[in-house]
């Protein structure tokens, strides 16, 4: 059980990135991600043996045609076609919260706010069973705090669902009719799956799914890519392949340009930048991820539950995924803790990984109606 028994090299030589809370999950891999057993590059995708892949973006236009598509589907309504969008923001990082609330006003939704915690807040006493103080920085407690009192919010609320973002994420400025393909694929893995035990509300993501992780930094793929999976062909918002991560245990040289892979994990996914939780599933989460023992960090742990699926966990994600960390301008240094980087050199443009038309570097051209730009011309 658990990441770190997987694969202890990799995991090990994590190094945290940044010093707020949020960018906590930004895990940095020392030594590159195949100095461990899962070194042996990983295979065709024969996994599409399914070939399931319904090419449903197959007629998809040019981005700003399908940013201002309309459709019916509730995943066009103001919280995303989930009963709520919840922000996690820590309340001294209001400038953090000011750019989400911009974004996520022009891009059509709307944000509630659940407060963010910083580690030395939480008493010993309160400190979860299996928790190493002494192993794990302060920042993580404080972000696992944060996360689970937005899961426990979804309890209490008896919400149908909800999606939980960080504060420092981005997203395209097409993100409604991504998740609207998102959703179709979802729905497609789900009839494989066990029905769900209390009578769901009806979602446009489908009635049998528990968490759909839509935004991480790292996927891996089992050896066999035998996951079941779903491919989004000819989507105008997605990078060209050298332009994408996340990619861990494949090449997107392996898959079609400008696709995207919506699959059931089977192996680790990490960074917890955007995850959404069924009613059933913040229950689930919320015994998972709170109340039983934590041996490690958030997202850690999140990648053990939809891997190894404890509680009959019925996931979803995407890669390259809907949401990622932001990298603002300013110090390159403070991002990171590695060495490599100058500590005089100065990022002059920010830039968020995956994302092509990134809503937060297109803020202005929004507001003043120009056609959002390309983070990259190839
Ligand atoms: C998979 O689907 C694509 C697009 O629908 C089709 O062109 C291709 O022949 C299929 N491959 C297999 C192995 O069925
Ligand atoms: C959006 O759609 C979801 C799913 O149908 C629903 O639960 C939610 O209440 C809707 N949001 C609004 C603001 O109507
Ligand atoms: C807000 O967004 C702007 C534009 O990308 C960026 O320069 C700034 O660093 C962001 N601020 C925070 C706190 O993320
Ligand atoms: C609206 O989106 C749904 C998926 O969310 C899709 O099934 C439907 O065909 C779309 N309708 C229109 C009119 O585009
Ligand atoms: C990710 O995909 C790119 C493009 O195919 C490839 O060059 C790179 O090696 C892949 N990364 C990993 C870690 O496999």
């Amino acid at each position: 059980m658990g990441v770190m028994n997987h694969s202890p090299p990799v995991w090990r030589s994590i190094l945290l990135v940044g010093i707020f809370f949020s960018l906590l999950h930004w895990a940095y891999y020392v030594g590159g991600p195949f100095s461990d057993s899962f070194s042996s590059r990983v295979l065709k995708p024969a996994a599409f043996e399914a070939n399931r892949s319904s090419d449903i973006a197959h007629k998809a236009p040019e981005a700003s045609s399908v940013r201002e598509s309309t459709n019916t589907s509730d995943v066009f309504n103001s919280t995303l076609g989930f009963e709520k969008v919840i922000g996690l923001n820590l309340p001294d990082r209001a400038d953090k919260r000011d750019n989400l609330s911009l974004m996520s006003a022009l891009t059509g939704f709307k944000i509630s706010w659940v407060d963010g915690v910083l580690g030395p807040a939480v008493p010993d006493k309160a400190v979860p069973f299996g928790w190493d103080r002494t192993q794990w920085p302060e920042a993580n407690l404080g972000s696992w705090r944060g996360h689970i009192n937005a899961i426990r919010s979804i309890v209490e609320d008896d919400l149908s669902s909800a999606l939980i973002l960080e504060d420092d994420v981005d997203w395209d400025v097409s993100l409604k009719p991504q998740l609207s393909q998102f959703a179709e694929a979802a729905k497609t893995l789900q009839a494989d799956f066990p029905k769900s035990t209390l009578h769901p509300d009806p979602s446009p993501y489908g009635q049998d799914w528990d968490l759909l992780w839509i935004g991480a930094c790292l996927t891996r793929f089992n050896r066999e890519q035998s996951e079941p999976k779903v491919l989004l062909r000819n989507d105008p918002t997605v990078a060209p392949r050298h332009r994408l991560g996340q990619n861990d245990t494949f090449a997107w040289d392996e898959y079609p340009e400008h696709s995207r892979i919506v699959y059931v994990p089977d192996h680790d996914t990490i960074c917890s930048f955007a995850y959404a939780l069924s009613r059933e599933g913040a229950r689930k989460a919320l015994l998972y991820l709170g109340v039983e023992d934590q041996p490690t960090v958030f997202d850690f742990h999140m990648s053990d539950l939809c891997r190894d699926k404890p509680l009959g966990i019925r996931c979803i994600s995407l890669v390259p995924g809907l949401f990622m960390h932001h990298r603002p301008r300013g110090r390159v240094s403070h991002d990171s803790d590695i060495l490599e980087f100058d500590p005089e050199e100065v990022r002059e443009v920010g830039t968020t990984e995956n994302i092509l038309y990134s809503t937060r570097l297109n803020l202005r051209n929004l507001i003043e109606g120009r056609e959002p730009q390309k983070q990259w011309a190839d």
